[in-house]
């Protein structure tokens, strides 16, 4: 039972940590939770303690660590802790941890805090390769995802020692992501399981020659936050990603870019049975006709080179036209400015009609704000003609908001 009821000022996090090397980045992951207002407790497994000691977690998280059942019994922590979270993280999660999980075990503090727990949990594995692609951690893993646990797909790359291979905890910026999401809708509905999607993020460059290209602002942060919020609700992700600097999200599959030729032909490949495909992406409309193999020189009369520039295939309208299944869901995006022609939503309108996409996601660029900005506030047009106008608020909570309204899009498309 929840004690819960009046609203609480901090969400209560509860940041359990089992014992793998990977422990010590659970300290910037509490740092990151800490900071941005949330009252965190940290339940150490004692495997965890002999990586990363109880003092270090105390004075990160301000707070005593709780550490086994036997302390300060009076107060129950074991059933108290998982009673009052909002929100249960675990990294990292190891092999060990996730099989006292799926067994329903409570053979210490973090494992009858899970037992306990009646909000929403995520945990974030990292192991040996051989340990993830064990069939017992398959089952595993399979058995939380079904019984509404995010499990994050570890990542690629550096394990300890000189293993190379999958099972790396995510970036800890990633999981702070991934946990802030599924706090913020307070559930962890899976309702993207079985979809594969693909989102196109940041912009794509056009060389001159070998240095110089043409380009532009798009930060990729927006289609960043719809590729990490696709794969919270349980869909497999490919995020087509042109000259982005951000972490890649938490079990996305990343692709990376730099032209719109490139872009699209990867985007195209991507899609093949695709469920839906989100062009977050701001491609060049235009390329220079030639690429100068040398850097292109100054002249000496001051005169400038001639620059001819040819158009670019549209991807968007390419995809809306021909799809590639009958049913897959195409969706765009606008950055517009009001001018002579006419209104924001008047642009946004005609755009939509022109890429005959099914949802366009309008943004108000006329400030110059949405590039490089942690918020966004947009306007959701359909092809049926329906504006939905999406306050302003986080990138992760607009992305929310856009596949919402593509589950809603696919639900009807299905009734009809
Ligand atoms: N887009 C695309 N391929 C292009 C250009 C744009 O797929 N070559 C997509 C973008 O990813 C975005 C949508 O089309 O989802 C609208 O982009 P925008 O630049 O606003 O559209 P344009 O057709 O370039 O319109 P404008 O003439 O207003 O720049």
């Amino acid at each position: 039972m929840s004690t819960g009821g009046s609203r609480r000022p901090r969400p209560r996090v509860v940041l359990g940590v089992s014992g793998g090397i990977a422990a010590y980045k659970a300290c910037e992951l509490l740092r990151r939770l800490t900071e941005s207002g949330h009252d965190v407790t940290v339940v150490p497994t004692a495997a965890a303690l002999e990586f990363v000691g109880a003092p270090t977690w105390a004075a990160l998280s301000g707070k005593p660590v709780a550490t086994d059942v036997w302390t300060s019994v009076h107060e129950v922590p074991h059933v108290r802790l998982g009673q009052e979270a909002d929100l249960v993280v675990v990294a990292p999660a190891t092999a060990d941890l996730l099989a006292r999980a799926a067994h329903g075990m409570a053979d210490d503090l973090l494992t009858s805090t899970l037992l306990t727990a009646r909000c929403p949990v995520v945990v974030a594995p990292a192991m040996h390769t051989e340990m993830w692609e064990h069939a017992a951690t398959r089952a595993n893993v399979a058995t939380l995802r079904e019984r509404g646990v995010v499990v994050l797909e570890p990542a690629e790359g550096r394990l300890t020692g000189a293993d190379t291979g999958k099972g790396r905890l995510p970036d800890p910026e990633e999981i702070f992501h991934a946990a802030l999401d599924v706090l913020v809708r307070g559930d962890a509905r899976q309702d993207l399981a079985g979809w594969h999607v693909v989102v196109s993020a940041g912009g794509t460059r056009e060389y001159l020659d070998p240095v110089r290209y043409l380009g532009n602002r798009s930060s990729g942060r927006q289609g960043y936050a719809l590729a990490r919020t696709a794969a919270a609700r349980g869909a497999s992700v490919t995020l087509v990603a042109a000259n982005t600097e951000l972490a890649d999200p938490a079990g996305v599959k990343v692709v990376r870019v730099e032209t719109t030729a490139e872009l699209r032909e990867r985007v195209l490949e991507a899609s093949v049975a695709a469920d839906a495909v989100v062009m977050a992406a701001a491609p060049a409309d235009f390329r220079p006709a030639e690429v100068s193999t040398s850097k292109i020189k100054k002249s000496d009369d001051g005169g400038a080179p001639p620059l001819e520039l040819v158009q670019n295939p549209d991807i968007l309208a390419g995809l809306a036209a021909d799809r590639p299944r009958p049913d897959t869901l195409v969706v765009g995006f606008a950055a517009e400015t009001g001018d002579a022609s006419g209104d924001v939503l008047a642009h946004a309108r005609a755009k939509l009609a022109r890429k005959g996409c099914d949802l366009l996601v309008l943004n108000d660029v006329s400030g110059g704000a949405v590039f490089g900005s942690e918020d966004n506030e947009a306007v959701l047009l359909a092809a049926d003609g329906s504006a939905t106008p999406v306050p302003r608020g986080s990138k992760s909570a607009l992305s929310h908001v856009i596949w919402d309204a593509v589950v809603r899009l696919r639900a009807d498309g299905e009734t009809r």
